[in-house]
C-alpha cells in the first residue's frame, strides 16, 4: 500500500552529514535521497549552502527540522516558517518533517525534544498548529514520534493513540521512527509490536532507523551505533503494512565513514516489501 497522497517511496536515503559532504560531492556516490537538517540552512549562505544546493541538484531532498515546537505554547514562529518554506522552494524538498514535541517556552530554546502530555487537550492545541502550518508551507507537514525518558500524570492515552488521532484531526504525514518507538517502549515498558501495528500506514512517508546506547534501566537515543536486530525487526514487521517507504539512518555522533553508513542504510533493502520502487522524476 502506499501512502494516500501517493508521495513517492524514495528508496534509501541518508542524513547529509558534514563529516561526509566532502565526499558526496566529489564523488556523487549512488544513493537514492539525502535528508538535511533545516535549521542547518536557514540563516546561512556560504559553504552550507552551496553544499545542499549542489546535493539537491542531483539528489531528492527532504528537509527535517528540530525547532518548529509544533506542541509548545509559545505563538508559531513566522519568521521560521518563512525561512523554513523559502529553504523547501530552494531545494524542492520532497517534504518538510519535524518532532511531536515542544522545545522551549517564553521565546527560550532549550534545543532538546521535549515530550508532550497525550491528552485531548494537548491533541486539540497540537492539531490546530499542525493544519496552520501545513496551510503556510502548502503541504502537509510530517510529523515524527518523538524517543522520551518520562511520561505524564495527565495523559488519558497512549502515544500511538494520540499520533493517529494527531494525524487524522490535523490531516498530516507521519515519519516513523522504528528506533524511538524501541527505545520508549523499553523507558516505558510498553510492546513495541503493538505500537507499530497500530500506526496508520497511509500516512506514514518516511521511516527513521537509528543506533542508541542501552544503559541498562534505560536506553539513551543517541544515534552513535548500528541498528540492533529487535529494532530491524520492528521496522520488517511495519513494512508488512506500509510496502516500500523512504528509510534511512540517523548517525549522528561517533559518525563512521561515508560507506559504513551507507552499508548500514542499505540493510533495509532486505526488510522492504515487495513493492517495487516508484521512481521519482
Ligand atoms: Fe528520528
Amino acid at each position: 500500500m502506499t501512502n494516500r497522497w501517493q508521495i513517492p517511496d524514495l528508496g534509501i536515503g541518508m542524513g547529509l552529514r558534514s563529516p561526509h559532504t566532502a565526499h558526496i560531492l566529489t564523488n556523487q556516490p549512488s544513493v537514492d535521497w539525502f535528508e538535511a537538517l533545516s535549521e542547518n540552512y536557514m540563516d546561512t549562505g556560504g559553504r552550507p549552502a552551496y553544499t545542499l544546493d549542489r546535493v539537491a541538484e542531483r539528489y531528492p531532498v527532504v528537509l527535517h527540522g528540530v525547532s518548529l515546537s509544533i506542541g509548545g505554547t509559545d505563538p508559531l514562529d513566522r519568521d521560521y516558517l518563512r525561512k523554513l518554506k523559502a529553504l523547501a522552494r530552494r531545494v524542492n524538498a520532497r517534504w518538510v518533517s519535524d518532532h511531536l514535541c515542544w522545545t522551549g517556552v517564553s521565546g527560550r530554546n532549550t534545543h532538546d525534544l521535549l515530550p508532550l502530555p497525550y491528552n485531548e487537550e494537548t491533541l486539540r492545541h497540537t492539531a490546530e498548529r499542525v493544519r496552520q502550518v501545513s496551510d503556510f508551507l502548502g503541504m502537509p507537514l510530517v510529523v515524527e514520534n518523538p524517543s522520551s525518558y518520562v511520561e505524564f500524570a495527565s495523559s488519558t492515552m497512549t502515544e500511538w493513540d494520540f499520533i493517529t488521532r494527531l494525524a487524522e484531526e490535523a490531516d498530516c504525514g507521519l515519519l516513523c521512527d522504528v528506533n524511538n518507538i524501541y527505545v520508549s517502549s523499553f523507558n516505558h515498558s510498553f510492546d513495541p509490536a503493538a505500537y507499530v501495528d497500530a500506526m496508520p500506514v497511509d500516512r506514514i512517508v518516511q521511516v527513521h532507523l537509528a543506533g542508541h546506547t542501552n544503559h541498562g534501566t534505560h536506553i539513551i537515543d543517541t544515534h552513535s551505533d548500528y541498528v540492533i536486530d529487535e529494532v530491524w525487526k520492528l521496522y520488517a514487521r511495519l513494512c508488512e503494512r506500509t510496502g516500500n517507504v523512504a528509510t534511512m539512518i540517523e548517525w549522528d555522533a561517533d559518525i563512521p565513514d561515508f560507506e559504513t553508513v551507507h552499508a548500514e542504510a542499505r540493510k533495509a533493502e532486505k526488510y522492504r516489501g515487495a513493492a517495487a520502487k516508484v521512481a521519482y522524476a
